[in-house]
């Protein structure tokens, strides 16, 4: 159901330069430094996980992202219309959610597959003690050798792991090593790219400066890339999945579009984007690109005042590939 016929914007949307919309109501400068854990590390106001090395992770993962990571939850089922993934699973009965965050879709997923076992994994403990019954967390670095063993899950599942990944082929292979045969591994991506319809992205665009700087030029410094679709399905054919599907959507940002339910996703997308700039530009600018933290903050600053403009119809792509381990 993948859909990229242009967004009609909506005419309702004061067409005016000067009026943003409204904020959110963060204040992401207020953000408490202290803290006794030490496998965290303070930046900028921000707190970061620090596991194998600071540059592990680039993205905080105090309250404020998990706060975002959950709005954007909301805003990618939605755009899948309601769906936690795209794959035709049948009966699963072991789920393996890499990188899962706040662990928000490993327990929406607990919820809708009762009598599936659904693990999530990530660098950085920040999952809910109170999860379902049939739904567990565990710490671990899904980079390094997987100890899960051959033939484990019927569905593996990564979201939004683009920026925080650097060997995809190595990641992709024990996600195919530890898939039943018949089973499904799917990746999902937001894109690493704006565009508009209708030309009001402007090529010197703020919101559009930030989006290059982390992707086009911070994430290869490091031997990281943006997601594209090509890749996505291209990982999954290298580790040896056949049938594979691939879908796009178009995710707005800000209230513009007409239709409803695009309003929503831009709605949300914009919110999140209020503390979302500074967690994926801050770190990639100054730790990746040398850049002083009052510049990095210049840019994001101005990245949101054009992410906020009515007059910018802009929006990316959210990317779903899926394919199966063959049977033999
Ligand atoms: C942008 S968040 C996405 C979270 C979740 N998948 C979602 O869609 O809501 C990226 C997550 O990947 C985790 N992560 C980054 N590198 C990782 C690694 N090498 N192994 C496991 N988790 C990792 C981060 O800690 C963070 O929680």
């Amino acid at each position: 159901m993948s859909n990229n016929s242009d967004i009609e914007v909506d005419p309702k949307v004061l067409a005016n330069d000067d009026e943003d919309y409204e904020s959110a109501g963060y204040n992401t400068s207020t953000q408490s430094l202290s803290s006794s854990i030490n496998a965290f590390v303070f930046e900028n106001g921000r707190r970061y996980h620090v596991y194998y090395g600071a540059e592990k992770n680039l993205l905080p993962n105090d309250e404020t992202e998990q706060d975002r990571l959950d709005m954007h939850h909301e805003m990618m089922l939605l755009l899948l219309g309601g769906s936690l993934h795209k794959a035709p699973l049948n009966n699963p009965q072991k789920i393996l959610d890499v990188g899962t965050g706040t662990g928000v879709w490993a327990i929406d997923m607990a919820d809708r597959y009762p009598s599936a076992w659904v693990t999530g994994s990530d660098l950085s403990p920040i999952q809910p003690n109170w999860v379902p019954p049939n739904c567990n967390f565990e710490v671990d670095d899904a980079e390094k050798d997987w100890t899960h063993a051959e033939d484990t899950f019927d569905y593996v599942h990564a979201r939004n792991l683009a920026q925080s990944i650097t060997d995809w082929p190595k990641l992709t292979s024990e996600m195919f090593r530890c898939t039943k045969p018949g089973g499904y591994i799917e990746l999902a991506e937001l894109g690493c790219e704006l565009y508009s319809d209708d030309g009001t992205l402007a090529p010197d665009n703020a919101f559009k400066r930030s989006y290059d700087l982390v992707n086009a030029e911070a994430l290869p410094r490091i031997g990281r890339h943006g997601a594209r679709l090509e890749r996505m399905a291209a990982f999954l054919k290298m580790a040896g999945c056949v049938d594979i599907t691939t879908s796009t959507y178009k995710q707005p940002y800000g209230l513009w579009p007409r239709d409803p339910r695009q309003k929503q996703i831009g709605a949300i997308a914009m919110l999140a984007m209020e503390t979302g700039i500074e967690a994926y530009v801050m770190a990639a600018a100054t730790r990746i690109m040398g850049m002083e933290a009052e510049e990095a903050q210049k840019l994001c600053a101005e990245a949101w005042k054009s992410c906020k403009n009515k007059n910018h119809h802009v929006y990316t792509n959210f990317y779903v590939v899926y394919g199966k381990k063959p049977m033999d």
